[in-house]
């Protein structure tokens, strides 16, 4: 006999109410009733358990398919914004994925992140200066939304006086990676996919001529050593990417992180006393709000997967936020506890498309928590109500009031 529980949960719709009110515990139901679900409301699959999750976003015969293009396969010429999106790593599958990821890789290993630390710490001590005589600020317009713009922006070699134009790009980006359908929506998405290939253009010209010890430099000398291989919009594309991919996120990572700590005040006391357990922290902060509270895959061929078929060309959402609160993996998931000590979170994915930012998202992170706590040791929330973002796709602030 069907509860009504089940008849208010499911079938699985981000319009429901009960995911409005509370997204955790609505998710964490389907998770009980019907780990693996078929949604007709949204048309797509739900994976809740952290098992599942992990299991497809590994799964060879899981990924993008067409998941790039806006207009059917056989429309061409590509519009600017599908030629955007076809370049890029994180949209595409093997083989292409392999080629365009090896572009990058060897920037984003722990070793070479750990190297921006003095560059991390510069960019915080020239965000708090301004705070030095003030005791409250808006967090996330003062420090999460400008940090990781900042370090990406200087690791790539975007000159300082342009940094307030790529904040505007990645502002305006996510449109582009919605799954677009008002015409409005495309339109804009092909205005930026030029004016972002335009400015691009110019600074890898630039570049060229003014090398330097920085990402895109690095790029033209594959370009230049390997020029079969790779496009210059793929190089351009990627770089784009790489500003995007990190900024919403790891800002949200930073305002969820003080929001968690300052709501909690005696694991934010623990932390004060140990700053060892800064790296355990972030880890926790990732779990217990995911930044990115979905991942999505396509079926790529008809796949039996536990006694279900997913159809070739079905999408998949694999639920982050449950797959982090899986009873199984985590004790007290619903607690939030600095010194936990159990499964790596999916925060950051899993399988080829893994982040390629998790060390930088987690060094940022810790170097703006241990700031914040030198600057301001007593600092407070103003307002015990958040202010989330309205997407369903991120989870963080729009804003972030302290007192300190
Ligand atoms: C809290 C911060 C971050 C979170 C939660 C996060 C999360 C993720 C997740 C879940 C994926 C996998 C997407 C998928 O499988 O469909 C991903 C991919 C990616 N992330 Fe991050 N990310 C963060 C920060 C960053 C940063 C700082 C960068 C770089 C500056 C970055 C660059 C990328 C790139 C390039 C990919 C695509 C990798 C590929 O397709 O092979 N991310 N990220």
């Amino acid at each position: 006999m069907t509860s009504k529980t089940n008849i208010n949960i499911l079938p699985f719709d981000y319009s429901s109410p009960l995911f409005q009110k509370d997204r955790n515990a609505y998710l964490a139901q389907v998770r009980e009733l019907e780990p693996i679900h078929w949604s007709e409301a949204v048309d797509l699959w739900v994976l809740t358990t952290y098992d599942d999750c992990q299991a497809i976003l590994k799964h060879p015969h899981f990924g993008r398919g067409d998941g790039w293009r806006i207009n059917p396969p056989g429309d061409e010429p590509l519009m600017p914004v599908e030629v955007f999106r076809s370049e890029l790593m994180l949209l595409r599958d093997p083989p292409e994925h392999r080629r365009l990821r090896q572009l990058v890789q060897k920037a984003f290993t722990p070793t070479v992140i750990n190297n921006l630390r003095p560059i991390i710490y510069d960019i915080m001590d020239e965000l708090l200066r301004e705070y030095e005589n003030k005791h409250e600020i808006n967090l996330v317009e003062a420090i999460a939304y400008p940090l990781p713009i900042m370090v990406i922006s200087a690791m790539l070699g975007v000159p300082k006086e342009d940094w307030s134009i790529i904040r505007r790009y990645s502002k305006d980006i996510g449109g582009i990676f919605e799954a677009i359908r008002t015409q409005a929506h495309i339109d804009a998405g092909n205005r930026l996919a030029i004016e972002m290939r335009a400015y691009f253009d110019e600074l890898f010209a630039y570049k060229k001529e003014n090398p330097a010890d920085d990402l895109i430099t690095n790029l033209i000398k594959v370009k230049e050593n390997d020029a079969e291989n790779y496009t210059m919009g793929e190089l351009i594309s990627n770089s784009i990417l790489l500003l995007f991919a990190g900024h919403e996120t790891t800002s949200n990572l930073i305002s969820n992180g003080v929001f968690d700590l300052l709501s909690h005040p005696e694991q934010f006391e623990r932390l004060k006393n140990n700053k060892n357990l800064m790296p355990s922290t972030v880890i926790e902060v990732l779990r217990y709000r995911t930044s990115l509270p979905f991942n999505y895959r396509t079926a790529l061929e008809d796949v039996e997967y536990k006694d279900m078929v997913f159809k070739k060309g079905q999408w998949v959402l694999t639920s982050l936020t449950t797959a982090n609160r899986d009873p199984q993996y985590y004790t007290d998931p619903d607690v939030f506890d600095i010194e936990r000590d159990e499964a790596v979170p999916l925060s950051f994915g899993q399988g080829i498309h893994y982040c390629l930012g998790a060390p930088l998202a987690k060094l940022e992170t810790e170097i703006a928590l241990e700031k914040l706590i030198e600057k301001m040791p007593n600092m407070k929330l103003k307002n015990l109500e958040p202010n989330w973002i309205p997407y369903i796709a991120f989870r963080g602030h729009t804003d972030l009031w302290l007192q300190f």
